[in-house]
């Protein structure tokens, strides 16, 4: 009986529900057919590797919310009436215009949350009783190429903020150039960096986790 069999059948014996977990090759290609149409299960797998035909970032996100990806304790505001743009939307990826020479070769800059689209401005904190002290910023950003092949996947990581440390491989810049912490943190950018395949005009796929809130996924296009 292998390990499969051996859940299914333990999961039948006790009536409980065993999550079998899918094993994915290293830097191979999650989900390696494309989607044509947003994922409905197994929405603690990894997001599609390609940009689905049909995507819809609220819709995914919301529904990978629920399934495990934000903490139950901020589920009742993103179910709210304010979910979409005050909670979901306040943790989308989007592409600020930036000065050159802000952004280091190979880099992406990113803010969440666009007032443009009517979004709420994620800010971010230090740690504080406010956040249980796990302190309110984005600790990973993972980026690859949107595609069906085989790609690499960057993680950039962020251990503290308003700086980061030297482990870090992520680094901040400010919108507008001024105080990072003025503004509730909310001027806020994140240089992540681009895996070695990407260029100019390649969607890319953004998976990245904020401490106090989650996991969030969407597909932008590099400048
Ligand atoms: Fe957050």
């Amino acid at each position: 009986m292998n390990r499969r069999d051996f859940l299914q059948r333990l999961a039948s014996l006790t009536g409980a529900v065993v999550l079998v977990p899918s094993i994915h090759a290293c830097g191979g290609a999650q989900g390696s057919d494309a989607p044509t149409s947003m994922p409905s299960a197994s929405m603690l797998a990894p997001p599609p590797a390609a940009k689905p035909a049909d995507w819809d970032a609220i819709a995914y996100n919301l529904a990978r919310g629920n399934a495990g990806a934000i903490p139950d304790t901020y589920l009742a505001d993103v179910n709210g009436p304010e979910g979409e743009n005050s909670h979901l939307g306040k943790h989308l990826p989007w592409l600020p215009t930036v000065e050159s020479g802000t952004v280091p070769d190979g880099f992406l800059a990113i803010m969440w949350g666009n007032p443009a689209v009517g979004h709420a401005q994620h800010p971010n904190a230090v740690r504080s009783e406010a956040n249980n002290f796990e302190g309110h910023w984005y600790n990973w950003i993972r980026i690859r190429k949107a595609t069906a092949e085989d790609a690499e996947e960057v993680e950039s990581g962020y251990s503290e903020w308003p700086g980061t440390t030297e482990s870090d491989n992520g680094a901040y810049a400010v919108f507008g150039g001024g105080d990072i912490t003025a503004n509730a943190g909310k001027d806020t950018i994140y240089l992540a960096a681009l895996p070695a395949d990407v260029q100019s005009g390649d969607v890319v796929r953004v998976w990245a986790h904020c401490l106090t809130h989650g996991e969030y996924v969407d597909y932008l296009t590099v400048p």
